[in-house]
């Protein structure tokens, strides 16, 4: 096979949590099906994840377990390599960031760049929580308080290591422009621009003194290496850049794809490519960030207690089903929701009926009629070309969406060709050709085009669905090599006559969905009892007229209240709208991760601009964005107001939310 040069793709390294959710595997499957794909096509590929396991979190984990940090991270890391082999994610190296080659390799920038004066010394200025022994921002005080204990904090300043990010801002705005691959999807490109790199990018404090746990700085051991430079480093050090055998390093940097979540595109666009800039390397040639699983509208994380354990889908419905799910459900790039219906019903149309069926009624006939050997087929006819040229172009398609990570649309185009088959033996009636002498010699074409178009299906779908070919191989009486080939795919006609065919069993057993449904989906949370009506008589216009509302609705279940999304949102900026007297306009944060909203809203007479800003509301997210006298208004703030619209009070949340909190 020709050596199409090499490919590297990396996953973030994860936090060691006790336990991943289906939402991390997403990003590892959706890496591992690449890295696949290239090999397949022939690529020199290598692919590298791992584990981000420093910091002040494991340290307090550790000591609240009565184990050293170390060993508390072991085993967590042990159930995470499981996690991979479970769910058949293939890497090439798994680099942890307590490895003795990645402290080293952290060191040695860390000594690099302050040596060269792109780190220095300066102080810290932030608020100290003592018995947290934590420091935070003044934004990240919850009402003056620790955020996390909501006890009090003092002033303090800290000896700290500053990283001159603001030095490289225009070079990086620039860098970003005139490579529009860089970040991916495009969208994400202006939202740093925008959001971060314009305003601009204040130097980034880089040690601490006060966390242990962590790669000491080796000219200054006081001081610990501070998250980024330490997390992002692991996709050189784990090359083995800046030691005696770089091999890999020369061999695969830059990388083709860091794959990242949403969240962290950030720091993966600014920092990383700033840190490398200032090493004299090269830059990843694309950053790719994908949408979050998403569960009942929020992010799937175990803080939410609404995660799904991969291992147990995995457990149910074999990896490659549940792989299969999560590249083919959601397109790439945008969040995608995670339902048990929507996972079952995949697996039951596209796997056991579609492709299942395909490949058992196939086999099946080709034994019946013709004692389990495929025949030399005949002259094409019409029907059997459009089949014939599907197959052939599919790869193609494959390869383009797959070159765009749109792993969802290589998977419709699979499927589309599926489906095309299984037409073509309706078409066909192979039923009816068995009964004459004429219809049986065109029967034999018949069953050589479907069996040569099940072998093209099953080398396209190997990169998500890696367990599945073997299987079909298996029956098809194929073996791995020449008729199993990426190149292979686009060639019909390859499957000698004479080939033994053999019944096995069902690829995707149906499933009962009802019965499965009511065994795996978790219990919804208790609907607290509506409050009684108060018997009172109705005197105000308005009250009668929500109540006719509600009448005319009837109570919503929690799944419709499901739908609404609530969040705690902070008002950054406000302004009037001008030429109206009722309308204010907001700009809100809801996490550091996601962009900042517009939001325009009808309180202007009862809440100045001033005293709006600071103010913690409560703002339903996921509305329709809509333009309000031509402004985007990206949400509605919450507020209470009686019966004629004469006080009017917003709704907010007790002190000591965090901005971007969900409401349920
Ligand atoms: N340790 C940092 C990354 C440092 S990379 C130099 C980190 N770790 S994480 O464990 O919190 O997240 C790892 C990846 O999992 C992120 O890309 C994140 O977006 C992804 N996901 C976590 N929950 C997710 C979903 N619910 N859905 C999709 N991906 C999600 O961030």
């Amino acid at each position: 096979m020709e050596n199409k040069g090499t490919f590297y793709i990396t996953t973030p390294i994860y936090y060691p949590s006790d336990n991943l959710h289906i939402g991390h595997a997403y990003c590892s499957v959706a890496a591992d099906t690449m890295n696949r794909f290239k090999k397949l096509e022939g690529y020199d590929t290598f692919f590298l994840t791992g584990t981000d396991e420093h910091g002040q979190k494991i340290e307090r984990k550790a000591a609240a377990k009565g184990v050293t940090p170390q060993a508390y991270v072991d085993e967590i890391v042990a159930g995470i390599k499981d996690l991979w082999q479970l769910m058949d994610v293939h890497y090439n190296d798994f680099i942890r960031t307590s490895d003795d080659r990645h402290v080293k390799g952290v060191q040695r920038v860390f000594r690099k760049l302050f040596e060269q004066g792109d780190i220095y010394k300066g102080s810290y200025e932030g608020w100290y929580c003592t018995p947290c022994e934590s420091f935070f921002t003044e934004l990240q005080l919850k009402d003056g308080n620790c955020p996390d204990c909501g006890r009090p904090v003092e002033k303090t300043c800290e000896e700290a290591y500053f990283f001159k990010l603001s030095k490289y801002q225009d070079w990086l705005i620039d860098y970003i422009e005139t490579h529009p691959d860089f970040i991916q999807p495009a969208s994400r490109k202006n939202e740093m621009i925008n959001n971060f790199l314009k305003p601009g990018l204040q130097d980034l404090c880089v040690s601490r003194t006060s966390i242990k746990w962590g790669v000491p700085v080796d000219f200054d051991e006081k001081h610990t290496v501070y998250v980024w430079i330490d997390a992002l480093t692991n996709y050189i050090n784990a090359l083995g850049y800046g030691t005696e055998d770089d091999s890999l390093y020369q061999k695969y940097w830059p990388a083709n794809i860091h794959l990242v979540g949403k969240e962290i595109i950030r720091f993966h666009t600014i920092i990383w490519p700033i840190i490398l800039h200032a090493l004299g390397l090269p830059l990843p040639k694309q950053i790719f960030g994908h949408g979050w699983l998403v569960l009942d509208g929020q992010k799937m994380s175990k803080s939410l207690g609404n995660v799904v354990d991969p291992v147990v889908l995995a457990g149910r419905y074999g990896s490659d089903a549940i792989r299969y799910f999560l590249m083919r459900e959601m397109p790439f790039g945008s969040d995608g929701q995670f339902s048990y219906e929507a996972l079952l019903t995949r697996i039951n149309a596209d796997l056991a009926n579609d492709l299942g069926n395909l490949v058992s009624r196939t086999v099946a006939m080709v034994e019946k009629y013709f004692d389990g050997e495929v025949q030399p087929h005949g002259e094409w006819e019409d029907t059997d070309t459009a089949l014939i040229q599907l197959a052939e172009a599919t790869s193609g398609k494959v390869k383009k969406h797959m070159d765009d990570l749109q792993y969802s649309l290589a998977l419709q185009d699979i499927w589309a060709l599926i489906g095309e088959c299984n037409r073509y033996i309706d078409l066909n009636m192979p039923w009816v050709l068995i009964k004459t002498d004429d219809g049986k010699e065109r029967l034999k074409t018949v069953m050589y085009v479907l069996c040569e178009s099940i072998r093209i299906v099953s080398i396209l779908i190997s990169p998500t669905m890696p367990r599945t070919p073997g299987r079909i191989w298996e029956q098809l009486g194929v073996t791995e090599g020449d008729l199993t080939s990426w190149d292979s795919a686009a060639t019909f006609g390859l499957l000698p006559a004479g080939t033994k065919v053999c019944k096995g069993d069902a690829l995707f057993p149906r499933i009962d969905v009802k019965k499965e449904l009511a065994d795996i989906v978790p219990e919804p949370p208790k609907a607290a009892p509506a409050p009684k009506k108060k018997e009172e008589k109705k005197p105000e216009k308005k009250a009668e007229k929500a109540d006719n509302a509600e009448n005319a609705q009837g109570p919503i279940t929690i799944d419709d209240f499901a739908k609404v999304q609530l969040r705690v949102a902070r008002i950054l900026t406000a302004e009037k709208v001008e030429g109206s007297d009722k309308l204010l306009h907001f700009s809100v944060k809801l996490t550091d991760a996601e962009p900042v909203r517009s939001v325009v809203s009808g309180i202007a007479k009862f809440y100045t601009p001033e005293e709006m800003v600071g103010k913690q509301v409560v703002l339903v997210s996921n509305l329709k964005p809509a333009k309000l006298r031509g402004i985007l208004s990206e949400g509605m703030i919450l507020c209470a107001s009686d019966a004629e619209d004469k006080v009017l009070k917003l709704c907010t949340v007790e002190p000591g939310m965090e901005d971007g909190a969900y409401i349920r």
